[in-house]
């Protein structure tokens, strides 16, 4: 992450406007995808693009690619500018729309998707995505401490499918990791 740290620090000040993860959950979900030698890899909620460099970075090493997606131009703009920065904008796809009409124009079949955008929104992007989410594939959902009054619908989801073995994860706002099983 060394060749990425001055512009991930620029990020870090305007962090609470952009709504970003903490650094610990970029390192995180960067661990998850070397771990598992991610190839494609599926964000909602883009914003300027900060997560998305962690998670460009990691499938850098595996070879993978990213598509992130984010209903607000401005801020898909803004994460293009800063991929191209560091030189990650060729493994990275920014679509702009919403991704209720977007998770099903995706055809890749996903190793790891990560949800980030409209919290009462998790259980629909997590439905639409699911067939397209490899067995064994994982799920990271954000904030799920923090704002989990504004997601009930997915946390009984996640708890609860038979396909989906979960667990909370306290670090920083709360992170919910499920694994698809084969069942
Ligand atoms: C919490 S921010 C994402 C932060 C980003 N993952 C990061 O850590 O750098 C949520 C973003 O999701 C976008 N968003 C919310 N609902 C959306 C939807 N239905 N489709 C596309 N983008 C959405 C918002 O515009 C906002 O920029």
């Amino acid at each position: 992450m060394e060749q990425y740290e001055s512009v991930l620090k620029r990020l870090e000040r305007t962090a609470k406007e952009y709504t970003n993860i903490a650094p610990e959950n970029g390192q995180f979900l960067s661990i998850l995808i070397c771990s598992i030698h991610a190839q494609n890899v599926l964000e909602v909620g883009t914003s300027n693009g900060y997560s998305a460099i962690y998670l460009a970075a990691a499938l850098k090493e595996t070879g993978g690619k990213l598509i992130t997606l984010e209903f607000d131009p401005m801020r898909a703009a803004e994460a293009e500018a800063h991929l191209q920065e560091v030189g990650l904008d060729n493994i990275v796809d920014v679509r702009i729309g919403n991704a209720i009409d977007e998770i099903p124009k995706c055809e890749a079949t996903f190793d790891l998707v990560f949800l980030d955008g409209e919290k009462s929104e998790y259980r629909r992007y997590l439905e639409l995505a699911f067939p397209n989410i490899r067995t064994g594939g994982l799920i990271v959902a954000d904030d799920t401490v923090t704002m989990r009054d504004e997601m009930p619908d997915y946390i009984e989801f996640v708890f609860n499918t038979p396909q989906l073995h979960s667990v909370d994860i306290p670090l920083d706002d709360g992170i919910i990791l499920s694994y698809k099983t084969g069942m």
